[in-house]
């Protein structure tokens, strides 16, 4: 397939903060794919360039995209992958080339009648010949702290507790219909809202960078005594999950929990005791993204098939972290950000390796997102085990989840 026209623009994320989109043209077609960002990064991830500096790579590039006629996915991101010629994607810019590479991938689809799930999955087929597509369980931060905590100035003052140090508190339906399991998460969403203004005057109650709750809880604790109080009282088929961005409250050594400095040992203990009393199906980056070693401690300790030790700083969705953390016994899920690695025939490589060595996959948003819905296609096509999406509410979340469903009906 040639490429007729191609365009770089650029567009505010969800934060305002700017991003950027590609529209592609074929003779026949015009598709648009666009990218998210990060805020709590991992430092392994592959590089985003600030737009006039993808701008100015993008000039570079785009006239010689029309040049070559590209008979496949992988034949188009090798190109992207040889013409950057870094490793960490600093040339063209990861978000340059990750927009490319799913604008690629739409116009494709198009061309051969496809929907882009179905195109993404006979992709996955030529390297897991028993993948299935499947809708994914829905993993749905509705609590926000961490980065992604939002506070009023009185909040501090008033409560005189710390801001919660885990990023995210998700409620993941455990049904395999993805509209009940929506319906599930937006019933809890809203009986949280009115349970979080019996407790907090709703001055304090703010909405988090993916959509969630922000409200000054005196621990972590507090957050999952009433998710678990909901999930009992209404008999919801839900289990817990927790994305704790460790990195983000690690400094020399130690980690500040709850405004408390604690040692690798002391949190390993905390997330026993969490793991122990609460339905917990779903645990990521506990520690500090280049410690495999706790991450692997702690996983010998509380090893079960029914929950989830989940990699996402720690392996960034490239192949040589996730292989360490499958050498080291340090997870057994990863989390899937396609803007860490670049193109999508990197993705599929990285997935693939994935499930050869036993590990689930949780395809996954960025706390600064756009209406693209790229990571739905790609969490069925893939046969992913979760998606991550944020709440169920704001457009550049519930976007994600309607074609889900969509994609189902
Ligand atoms: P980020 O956070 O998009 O801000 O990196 C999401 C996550 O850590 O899972
Ligand atoms: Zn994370």
């Amino acid at each position: 397939m040639y490429i007729h026209t191609a365009q770089l623009r650029p567009l505010l994320d969800s934060r305002k903060e700017q991003t950027l989109e590609v529209v592609l043209t074929s003779g026949r077609f015009s598709v648009k794919a666009s990218v998210p960002h990060g805020k709590s990064t991992g430092s392994h991830e592959a590089v985003a360039l600030p737009f006039q500096e993808a701008l100015r790579s993008f000039d570079r590039i785009h006239k010689e995209l029309y040049q070559e006629d590209f008979s496949s996915q992988k034949d188009f991101d090798m190109f992207l992958s040889q013409w950057d010629g870094s490793e960490d994607k600093h040339v063209l810019g990861a978000n340059t080339m990750l927009a490319l590479s799913i604008a690629f991938a739409r116009l494709m689809s198009r061309e051969r009648k496809q929907e882009v799930y179905d195109y993404i999955h006979q992709e996955f087929l030529s390297r897991v010949p028993s993948a299935q597509k499947k809708s994914p369980y829905l993993v749905a931060n509705l609590v926000n702290g961490g980065a992604h905590g939002s506070f009023s100035s009185a909040w501090r003052s008033q409560f005189h507790v710390s801001p919660l140090s885990f990023q995210e508190f998700h409620v993941i339906p455990l049904v395999d219909d993805v509209a009940v399991g929506l319906g599930l998460i937006q019933e809890l969403y809203s009986k949280l809202g009115r349970k979080l203004s019996s407790y907090f005057d709703d001055a304090n109650i703010a909405m988090g960078d993916e959509a969630g709750f922000s409200a000054p809880f005196d621990s972590p604790h507090m957050v999952l005594d009433i998710f678990s109080d909901l999930i009992e009282k209404y008999h919801y088929p839900c289990g817990i999950g927790i994305d704790a961005a460790a990195s983000e409250f690690y400094k020399d050594g130690m980690y500040l929990y709850q405004g408390k400095e604690i040692s690798k040992e002391e949190l390993l203990s905390e997330y026993v005791h969490i793991i122990d009393t609460y339905p917990l199906l779903f645990l990521e980056d506990p520690f500090h993204e280049d410690d495999f070693a706790s991450f692997s401690e702690l996983f010998e300790k509380v090893k079960s098939e029914d929950l989830l030790i989940v990699g996402d700083d720690l392996t960034v969705t490239q192949l040589p972290r996730v292989a360490e953390a499958s050498k080291q016994g340090a997870v057994n899920a990863c989390i899937v950000k396609p803007n860490q690695v670049g193109t999508i025939t990197e993705v599929l490589e990285v997935v693939s390796y994935m499930y050869a060595h036993g590990m689930r996959a949780v395809a996954s948003h960025r706390s600064g997102e756009t209406l693209d819905t790229f990571i739905s296609d790609l969490a069925v096509g893939i046969g992913a085990w979760g998606i991550k999406a944020g709440a169920p509410v704001r457009p550049e979340r519930s976007v994600k989840y309607e074609r889900l469903v969509h994609i189902s009906e």
